[in-house]
């Protein structure tokens, strides 16, 4: 056997042991997997939180830890995909709920609370207007229709690899559910490459639609030059440009974009601005927002029995303006882009092929030395040894994503930073032959 073949059966070895521990420490979410499997496909109604050889089911949280069904405590690193920045169960948004519940759930009416988180919402990010929606997923179904209707033309330019919602997944070459609007892909990160797609279409091209750093795929910054090319060249073309920072809007306190200087047409926005209910918005320039002014005899309908609710408006308003405030901002992430120099001053220490990629709060392991500037480099490197990695940190009481990504939330302190970093040197103490 050649050496890269032993290798890789040590690795496989490594992690069947640690499957057969994990299946071990978790009889009751076994229990509770196989009996979702008899009315949900594969005990399952979000894709993200399955995986082999089934997935833990929490039953408590607080503040920035959980508990499992089989009583197991975990520092939670994952912070619902970005969404729980504030940590669970934050008393000042609980009580912000409880006093909007107190007054009825839903209206089917405006309400005092929706203008007022609007308005912080667009102060806090540039925004001259924006319109609610109820995900993501949701939000960047709008400002693509949106952004096609007001340039009058068709095409959607897309990143391989990025992700924007349930029905915009672009791995692989994109997901056959994918909303059936006409794509066309270019190289993140890859100006020359991009430049010329645009150019390639650039009578039909509407938008193009971008993560400033790209999350599901790896926590992978763009570049400076990029986004100043895909400024410039949308402009060029009259496309418009549109940030996704459903996930990003959180590194910074006007949003990445404020960061990198760069201002897009729209943005879309999600996760945590919900302070933890559901949640989605776009916004920008009042030109494209207006099409849905419903006093124009030629409104654009824009229709959502939640998009108003009561509970979003007031857990996001509260959130953003007495929580997560622009300074809370900047010490969060502050706190992130340590825990992530730490993390990979250790990963260097080892000599080990893995590294930190991210911005602030953000982070994502890959295991591999050679830079990461694209989802293509972040699935090039080894993904037996990331799920083992997984596994580990499980073991050690560490909730993160099975594709290595984590998040530093609110009530995340020193004892928990203390916590991961010494869960990551154990793995890279215990599997170093593995780490060659
Ligand atoms: C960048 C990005 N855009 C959009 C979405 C979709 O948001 P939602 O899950 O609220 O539909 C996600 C969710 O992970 C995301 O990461």
């Amino acid at each position: 056997m050649s050496d890269t073949a032993l290798r890789n059966a040590d690795i496989d070895a490594a992690l069947a042991e640690a499957k057969e521990a994990y299946v071990t420490r978790n009889p009751k979410s076994l229990a509770r997997y196989v009996e979702a499997t008899t009315v949900m496909p594969g005990g399952n109604t979000r894709t993200v939180l399955h995986y082999n050889p089934f997935p833990v089911a929490m039953v408590r949280a607080e503040g920035c830890r959980m508990w499992d069904a089989d009583g197991a405590e975990y520092v939670d690193f994952l912070g619902e995909y970005t969404a729980g920045l504030y940590g669970h169960s934050h008393p000042v948004i609980r009580k912000a709920i409880d006093a909007a519940l107190d007054n009825g759930i839903s209206f089917g009416a405006s309400n005092m609370t929706e203008a007022r988180f609007a308005k912080a919402v667009c102060e806090r990010f540039g925004l001259e207007r924006v319109r609610f929606t109820n995900s993501g997923t949701e939000a960047n179904l709008l400002a693509i229709s949106v952004a096609r209707i007001f340039t009058k033309r068709k095409k959607v330019l897309v990143f391989d690899g990025a992700y924007h919602g349930a029905v915009f997944g672009f791995a692989g070459g994109g997901s056959p559910i994918n909303a059936p609007f006409d794509y066309v892909m270019a190289p993140y990160n890859d100006v020359e490459a991009t430049r010329a797609v645009i150019a390639t279409h650039a009578n039909d091209l509407a938008l193009v639609i971008l993560e400033p750093m790209i999350g599901s795929g790896g926590c992978i910054p763009a570049t400076h030059d990029f986004l100043r090319m895909l400024r410039a060249e949308t402009s060029r073309v009259g496309a418009l440009l549109i940030f996704d920072e459903v996930m990003t809007s959180r590194l910074a306190p006007g949003g990445l974009q404020s960061v990198s200087g760069v201002k897009p047409d729209l943005t879309t926005f999600g996760k945590y601005i919900g302070g933890g209910m559901s949640f989605g918005a776009f916004g920008g320039r009042g030109e494209i927002l207006d099409l849905f002014d419903p006093r124009r005899p030629d409104a654009l309908p824009h229709a959502g029995t939640f998009n108003n609710n009561v509970l979003t408006m007031s857990a996001g308003l509260t959130g953003l303006t007495q929580v997560y405030t622009p300074d809370a901002a900047l010490a969060l992430n502050a706190r992130g882009e340590a825990l992530r120099a730490r993390l990979n001053a250790l990963c260097d220490a080892a000599g080990a092929p893995m590294q930190f990629t991210g911005i602030g709060s953000m982070l994502a392991v890959h295991m591999t030395r050679a830079p990461i500037r694209s989802p293509g480099d972040a699935a090039a490197a080894d993904q037996k040894l990331k799920e083992l990695f997984f596994f580990d940190l499980l073991a050690h009481g560490v909730w993160l994503a099975r594709r290595g990504m984590m998040t530093v939330s609110l009530p995340i302190g020193d004892a928990e930073c203390d916590q991961l970093a010494g869960a990551v040197q154990e793995f890279l103490s215990a599997r170093r032959s593995l780490l060659r």
